[in-house]
């Protein structure tokens, strides 16, 4: 464990505007700001604290996604913030460097509040991430993309309405990364590092680059992988984050583009679920001069395979349309199943409906063991906290809870495309 210091952050839920683009400004809810929240950043070891303040006339909650911390610190439906109520939550953090994010959790209005702009990043350092040679200049070399989709109606205002036709919920028509329409970046480095965040509420994006040149992915939601993956595309759903290098050369444009999502679902209606849709996400002009930068080394980090360990215990759980897994939707009065704490469990996750979802443990990083009954592709072999599964698909996750039980506040898993969420496709868990 890495000894660390005191970190206090202050975080201010409230609405406001903001000028997205020409024709009026829109309503939004922002921390500390009209529209999403200040990057948090800290190191593994330091005992970070937050202020939680919230200035809107509904309870919200700051759930801390990815994060390793104890489950009354979660921020989850069990955490709510009245109105002009404050939260202060504290842990130390004790997990590799990674990028988190955190979104509001309050029962049933997930999607709603985060649709409205409450979401921040984390990023977590550590010493073995800082002894790699790899571009870590926040904004100049190391940039995080928050990708999100919305659709403006005449008067410039986020469109809220549910989309009937789909199965998942709101579909925009529109890109905002950042918080930004119509983004560029200009690049001055030889090597650009984009961390990138599906912040969107139901959307999978397939990424790639618009002259087809691959990159390198070095990282996944919960930490950088054992080696880079050179790919071309990367798919990532709701709350899935990648970590990846891309190459530029001198003077040159090249765009971030998001193609048709090419994951099996059991339906013809896949334009209603967007997964036809392509979208410009960000232009990168490169300067004509760029400062070199080193190659990503060929190792990363150790990530230790929970494959050789003994599972103490297997559970399984199907995800349904529009609102359960095994057959119950989430009542904040029933807890599901006790986990014993500092064992290897393997949960067996499927879609059961022929529709795509995926599925996140909260305190928790996991492995993929095995995805459709194979081994996943190698960018989904470093931790993870959000899977993708397509439709009738099947994940099998091996993870194990440590420090931090407790019998009576429990942790969720569920769902993140957040109309199935807020539906009830959630339940709940403790650690003993
Ligand atoms: Cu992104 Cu239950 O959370
Ligand atoms: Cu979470
Ligand atoms: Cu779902």
């Amino acid at each position: 464990t890495e000894k660390g210091g005191a970190k206090h952050f202050e975080l201010a839920a409230a609405a406001g505007e903001t000028e997205f683009k020409p024709g009026g400004a829109t309503a939004t809810w922002g921390y500390n700001g009209s529209y999403l929240g200040p990057t948090i950043r800290a190191r593994r070891g330091d005992d970070l604290r937050f202020t939680v303040r919230n200035h809107l006339e509904e309870t919200t909650t700051v759930h801390f996604h990815g994060a390793h911390l104890p489950a009354e610190m979660d921020g989850g439906p069990h955490q709510p913030i009245e109105p002009g109520g404050t939260w202060e939550p504290e842990w130390t953090v004790d997990q590799p460097a990674t990028m988190l994010w955190y979104h509001p959790h309050p029962h049933g209005n997930t999607a709603r509040h985060i649709f409205r702009g409450l979401s921040g990043l984390i990023y977590l350092d550590d010493d073995a991430s800082d002894a790699l040679d790899l571009p870590r200049e926040y904004g100049v070399d190391d940039v995080p993309l928050i990708v999100q989709d919305r659709t403006f109606d005449g008067a410039n205002q986020f469109d809220e309405d549910e989309d009937f036709s789909s199965s998942t919920g709101i579909h925009g028509d529109e890109i905002l990364v950042n918080g930004t329409y119509g983004p560029y970046f200009e690049a001055t480095t030889r090597r650009l590092r984009l961390r990138i965040l599906n912040g969107s509420n139901a959307r999978l994006y397939t990424f790639g680059l618009s002259d087809e040149r691959d990159f390198q992915i070095i990282g996944s939601d919960g930490g950088l992988l054992s080696a880079p993956v050179t790919a071309g595309r990367i798919t990532l759903s709701p709350a899935e984050r990648t970590d990846l290098v891309v190459e530029l050369r001198p003077g040159e444009t090249v765009d971030l583009r998001s193609y048709p999502v090419e994951v099996e679902i059991n339906s013809p209606f896949d334009r209603n679920n967007g997964l036809d849709d392509s979208f410009d996400i960000l232009r990168i002009r490169a300067a004509d001069e760029l400062a070199d930068s080193p190659e990503v080394p060929g190792e990363l980090i150790e990530v230790p395979s929970l494959a050789a360990e003994a599972v103490a215990a297997e559970r399984s759980f199907a995800l349904q349309s529009p609102d359960s897994i095994n057959g119950e939707s989430m009542d904040m009065n029933r807890i599901d199943f006790g986990t014993e704490v500092d064992t290897v469990e393997e949960w067996t996750v499927r879609s059961t409906d022929g529709f795509q979802h995926n599925f996140h443990v909260h305190d928790v990083q996991f492995q993929v063991a095995s995805l459709n009954g194979e081994e996943p592709p190698a960018h989904l072999r470093g931790w993870k906290d959000t899977v993708l599964l397509e439709g009738n698909g099947e994940a099998k996750l091996l993870m194990r809870f440590t420090a931090y039980t407790d019998p009576d506040v429990p942790y969720m898993y569920h769902c993140h495309i957040l109309l199935h969420e807020d539906q009830g496709m959630m339940g709940q868990f403790v650690v003993l």
